[in-house]
């Protein structure tokens, strides 16, 4: 699969604006996810307005990107009536790798940022996003077009030695 080992975090992007459709696709990717049960314990919030943006990029101190990204997409999760909330934080993980593929297919960059499972930058986001009750935040995703060709190191990291046959 060859969006797998073109991917790689992008945080600097151009002013260009991403369209609805290619956040649908994105979401729709996200969404594809497998998830415990099929429990799908996700939300979304598509984040543009540069106010938020800039709140967003303070609930952490690893998150400027996202006051500079044209997009922000915040995966949220429901941790309370799912069947299996131990395995909540790896299906959202599942769905945020999802939408950095789908990224990739749409000929954008988009960095992963943590959230999850730091109760002060869950605090953050809830804060700045209004969050109901019922939902977290699991992480930031800012994305939009690269200003550089993006180097995927996926390739390189393949080390025959940390696979063990039995
Ligand atoms: C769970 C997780 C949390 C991450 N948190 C941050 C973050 O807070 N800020 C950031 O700039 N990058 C963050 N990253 C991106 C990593 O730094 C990046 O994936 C790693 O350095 C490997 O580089 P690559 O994505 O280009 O392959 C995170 C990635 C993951 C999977």
């Amino acid at each position: 699969m060859d969006a797998l080992f073109k991917r790689a975090s992008v945080r600097r992007f151009t002013n260009d604006e991403v369209d609805d459709q290619a956040i649908e696709q994105l979401m729709r990717a996200a969404m594809a996810a497998p998830s415990a049960g099929n429990q799908q314990p996700w939300e979304f919030y598509v984040v543009r307005d540069a106010s938020l943006k800039e709140q967003l990029a303070a609930a952490s101190p690893f998150a400027k990107p996202a006051a500079a990204a044209p997009v922000v997409v915040v995966p949220c999760m429901r941790t309370e009536g799912v069947r299996f909330p131990e395995c909540v934080m790896q299906d959202m993980s599942a769905a945020t790798e999802n939408l950095l593929l789908e990224v990739v297919e749409q000929g954008l960059g988009a960095v992963w940022m943590a959230v999850a499972p730091f109760e002060d930058r869950q605090r953050n986001v809830a804060r700045a996003l209004g969050l109901p009750e019922n939902l977290q935040a699991f992480a930031l995703v800012a994305l939009g077009h690269p200003t550089a060709t993006v180097q995927a190191k996926g390739p390189e990291r393949y080390d025959a030695a940390r696979v063990h046959m039995r």
